[in-house]
């Protein structure tokens, strides 16, 4: 028998320590929580998607009165991205909140187990890391991949 230990590196990184492509990406990713459609938990997501061409994937939570029928807005903007701009590889993604009480969550929000699979079949694709940013408040947690979100994980290719 043996113990395996996984481990998840986090840079916690104030905004003055963000790069300018990490810095206009969780900006694009707070500008993405405008479309936000979130009645029903009145919790907001916005997520952002540097692709390999420039372009930046942006979406954010939709939900819908039939609950289970909504969808996150890690999904949307990953899925607009695979569906516009077929082939092209994802070099960056960020993700910003707005909590109930209005404000932008204190903590990082952290993607959902079924995020993290779908983004991590994206990072697959790409063929190399691709490195997350979670922005919270005052900090944003800075992950070198998404297989880092999301250990031990199905992958079945
Ligand atoms: N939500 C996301 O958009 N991304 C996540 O990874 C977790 C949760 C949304 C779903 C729902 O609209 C709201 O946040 C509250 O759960």
């Amino acid at each position: 028998m043996k113990d395996i230990e996984i481990i998840t590196p986090i840079k916690a990184m104030t905004y003055a320590e963000l790069d300018a492509t990490e810095r206009r990406l969780v900006e694009a990713a707070q500008a993405a929580l405008k479309g936000s459609y979130a009645p029903y938990s009145h919790f907001k997501v916005g997520a952002a998607i540097l692709l390999a061409n420039g372009e930046i994937a942006t979406g954010a939570n939709q939900e819908n009165a039939a609950y289970p029928s909504g969808t996150c807005a890690e999904r949307s903007a990953c899925y607009w991205a695979g569906a516009n701009y077929p082939g092209v590889a994802f070099e960056m993604i960020a993700i910003a909140a707005i909590g109930t009480d209005g404000f932008p969550t204190a903590q990082p929000t952290a993607p959902c187990g079924a995020c993290r699979q779908a983004l991590l079949e994206y990072e697959k694709l790409a063929g190399h890391h691709v490195p997350v940013l979670l922005a919270g408040a005052e900090e944003v947690y800075r992950l070198s991949s998404v297989q880092a979100l999301l250990p031990l994980a199905f992958i079945e290719f």
